[in-house]
């Protein structure tokens, strides 16, 4: 905050605590994933809350259904941000393959990987993480130079760029399909409509009955 009022004479119009059950490329150490030592949504959004004053602070990372939505929004949140729920809506423009991906992964499924450019972060298994289990690297025929924090040498693996692109273009072997901790938890593909209708009756049902 006191880096964007000094730059930019702005402060943020809100805030996205994304805690470790996210998808993707995650803030916190290995040691910490997957949910060992990591701070939990609630702890983070109560520190946030304290210095946060009047900006709105939204949870995400985790959160499910209606009553995850009810449990932050109680403890302070102004809303929260639903990320992998809603690639398994026909409305999504990631390839069906992605989508059947989130529909049949088992919990075990849901992985801790590490990612080129040195974080941890949250996919679904596959042939490409089954192939780099086994030592196996995909270095990059072209780089393309898309992110500062990769060493763009021999020292990785493989090119996350192109494992992403390829999660999109319907490459079940070579996609990297990211994902949150919850994925398992989806079982069916419904609309945009559908999912909402259902996340706020049960976010309704459950601010009344608490
Ligand atoms: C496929 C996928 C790609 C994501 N890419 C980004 C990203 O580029 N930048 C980012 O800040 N968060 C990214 N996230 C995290 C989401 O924005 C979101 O905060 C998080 O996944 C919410 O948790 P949930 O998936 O359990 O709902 C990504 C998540 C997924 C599932």
């Amino acid at each position: 905050m006191k880096h964007y009022m000094k730059h930019y004479g702005v402060l943020p119009d809100m805030f996205v605590i994304e805690g470790c059950k996210a998808g993707g490329h995650l803030g916190f150490t290995k040691e910490e994933l997957p949910e060992g030592t990591a701070k939990s949504n609630d702890e983070i959004l109560k520190e946030v809350l304290e210095v946060a004053g009047d900006i709105p602070v939204f949870v995400a990372g985790g959160v499910f259904d209606g009553g995850d939505m009810a449990h932050y929004c109680m403890a302070g949140a102004k809303g929260v941000q639903i990320a992998t729920r809603f690639i398994a809506t026909e409305e999504c423009d990631a390839d069906e393959v992605f989508k059947q991906a989130i529909v049949n992964a088992t919990e075990e499924d849901i992985r801790i990987i590490k990612s080129p450019v040195g974080m941890p972060a949250r996919a679904i298994n596959s042939p490409l993480l089954k192939r780099l289990d086994e030592g196996g690297t995909f270095p990059a025929l072209r780089c393309s130079g898309c992110l500062t924090a990769c060493p763009k040498n021999d020292s990785i693996p493989y090119c996350i760029s192109r494992a992403l692109i390829a999660a999109v273009q319907r490459d079940w072997e070579n996609g990297l399909f990211f994902t949150g901790s919850n994925a398992y938890r989806v079982d069916k593909i419904v609309s945009v409509a559908q999912l909402i209708d259902e996340l706020m009756q049960e976010y309704e049902h459950c601010l009344k009955v608490r």
